[in-house]
């Protein structure tokens, strides 16, 4: 069943795909769960699936990472990155221009820290960096002797623009939105 249907307006529509995609951060199997982040190195872009943790009141997105990965080294070159989103069974797609801001041992990697327990603490313990190349698999599993919130990163993607693709039987819908200076979305349709 859509999400997007044709007598939606320009301005009920980024209500209608927070709400989905706040249920992707609360129910398990749901598809927004996961996303796709793509940042920016000089020659190309790069792209892996990260479980989106949270929607903020500002309309922004939280994803926990390591501090030593690739995708921070490239996020502090250049902010500009992108959150790709599909609901296989809504026929729903929305990617998101974002401004990448990173959160390392301030107030709200405390906040979430603790909630970061047991065997997913190791996402972010591991001895050497992630991507550093190792002769064995076991050299991988190696953990800090403590459990440390050294390298637990919050990352902020805050959208500046967004693109909804609903796909439909009756017709695709298409509409780009920007964020205008008092924070509202101002959309146009698209042809699909
Ligand atoms: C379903 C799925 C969810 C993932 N979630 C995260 C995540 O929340 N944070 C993260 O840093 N990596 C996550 N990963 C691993 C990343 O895709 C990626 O392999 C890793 O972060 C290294 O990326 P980088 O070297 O480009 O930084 C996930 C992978 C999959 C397949």
């Amino acid at each position: 069943m859509p999400v997007v249907l044709p007598h939606h307006t320009l301005e009920e529509i980024p209500k209608l795909l927070y709400a989905e995609l706040k249920k992707g951060t609360v129910q398990k199997k749901h598809p927004f769960k996961n996303v796709v982040l793509s940042t920016l190195t000089k020659e190309t872009s790069m792209s892996r699936w990260v479980v989106c943790r949270h929607v903020t009141a500002e309309q922004g997105f939280y994803i926990y990472t390591d501090n030593r990965s690739q995708k921070i080294l490239e996020l502090k070159q250049n902010p500009n990155c992108n959150l790709l989103f599909y609901h296989d069974r809504q026929g729903l797609q929305i990617r998101f221009n974002c401004k990448g801001k990173i959160h390392r041992q301030n107030e709200l990697t405390d906040k979430y820290w603790p909630g970061v327990k047991g065997y997913s603490a190791e996402n972010y313990t591991t001895s050497l960096a992630p991507g550093t190349p190792i002769a064995s698999i076991e050299d991988g599993q190696e953990f800090l002797k403590n459990i440390t919130d050294e390298y637990f990163t919050v990352l902020e993607l805050n959208p500046y623009t967004f693109e909804v693709l609903q796909l439909s039987r009756e017709g695709h819908i298409r509409a780009n939105f920007e964020k205008t200076t008092d924070d509202q979305w101002k959309g146009s349709f698209l042809v699909p």
